[in-house]
């Protein structure tokens, strides 16, 4: 099944080209962010790397949802391990999601890969993070430096499961070992390849280096494989000029949704007080998201002072947006946010996801 023959077939089944998607991000690409980077217009949506061992000997379990919700026909499901949830999704997701997988171990990655891949679009190994505890393990950017390993684990994924399999890698220092390693990696059967444009090394603040995407667009697509441009995107004023520097129809986007996951909306952001915060709550209630991930997300996202414009009958002045940072940072519970946002807890929490 690594044939090249099969690569378009099953690319078919997920549309990974003419995109603007949500780029996968641990503790922030949980379900609500994603449903709401959906809500606004992105076209696929990364989930947050979750390790192959992590979810290895969970179980799937289908969450009774209110009367409401089920007449809908939405099903809630959370892998559950020793009493806690290792990842959720929503039905209404599916054929959108792509589940990426952290990995130095093909066999653990293809027991993961077939816990999910009933409730996924796609399935997607991470090759790109640079972080102590992902590179230990020979996981994430260590993949870079064992082309073998990185390869075998992408054609057991290909073999085994029957959802499309992609990649998401770094530059290497060097164009030539770059493009030798795309090289191989195309030939792995992968239905798309992700490119972060920056190499190991890079820190986020530095530029991702665009103009180097050109060349392995060109090797990658010639091959069937679609390719999307990672780094520096934060929202569709970028999208034109990474375009056309790049030579790629799709484009992924992590802290810019982070920040606000309005930012796939052509139109410009949303008002993040009178508008995003309180319908990223009334989702996280839908789905019973854990309340610390909640205040987690929206803490490091539309709350960050930089994003927060003043708007509506909210706070307008720097000393109130300041006061509401305060009491969000206080609050313990749902309650807590729902009464600071004007969210009726008890109604969300019966609402249905569309
Ligand atoms: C990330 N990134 C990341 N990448 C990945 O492949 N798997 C992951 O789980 C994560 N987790 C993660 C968390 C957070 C909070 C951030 C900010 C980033 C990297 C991310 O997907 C992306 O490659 C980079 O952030 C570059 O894209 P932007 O931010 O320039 O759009």
């Amino acid at each position: 099944s690594t044939s090249a023959s099969s690569v378009p077939s099953d690319s078919a089944r997920v549309n990974y080209r003419n995109g603007l998607h949500l780029a996968p991000m641990v503790r922030c690409g949980t379900l609500p962010t994603r449903l709401l980077a959906l809500h606004y217009g992105a076209n696929l949506v990364w989930g947050p790397e979750i390790i192959d061992r992590a979810m290895m000997g969970s179980t799937r379990t289908e969450v009774p949802l209110p009367e409401s919700a089920r007449a809908h026909g939405g099903k809630l499901i959370k892998f559950m391990k020793n009493g806690r949830s290792v990842f959720e999704t929503h039905s209404i997701e599916k054929s959108r999601l792509i589940y990426q997988i952290g990995s130095s171990n093909a066999q653990q990655a293809v027991q993961a890969a077939l816990l999910v891949q009933q409730d996924v679009a796609g399935i997607d190994l991470n090759c790109g993070c640079p972080k102590d505890f992902s590179t230990k393990g020979g996981m994430g950017a260590a993949l870079l430096s064992t082309p073998d390993l990185l390869c075998s684990i992408l054609e057991a994924l290909v073999e085994a499961v029957d959802v499309p399999v992609s990649c998401k890698i770094r530059l290497l220092p060097t164009q030539e070992d770059t493009l030798a390693l795309v090289e191989k990696i195309s030939r792995t059967g992968i239905a798309c390849l992700t490119v972060h444009c920056r190499t190991k090394d890079m820190r986020d603040r530095e530029h991702a280096l665009h103009d180097r995407l050109r060349d392995i667009v060109e090797l990658v697509e010639a091959r069937g494989i679609p390719v999307i441009a990672n780094g520096d995107c934060f929202g569709a004023h970028d999208v034109e000029k990474i375009k056309s520097i790049t030579g790629v129809s799709s484009i992924m986007i992590a802290r810019g949704a982070e920040a606000n996951p309005s930012c796939f909306r052509s139109s410009g952001l949303a008002e993040p007080v009178s508008e995003i915060i309180p319908l990223y709550l009334k989702i996280a209630l839908a789905v019973d998201n854990h309340f610390s991930n909640t205040k987690y997300c929206l803490q490091c996202g539309s709350l960050a002072d930089k994003h927060m414009t003043p708007g509506g009958s909210k706070p307008t002045t720097s000393k109130q947006l300041s006061a509401l940072k305060q009491s969000m940072s206080s609050a313990k519970t749902y309650a807590d946010f729902c009464k600071l946002f004007d969210v009726d807890e008890a109604a969300a929490r019966l609402e249905t996801v569309e």
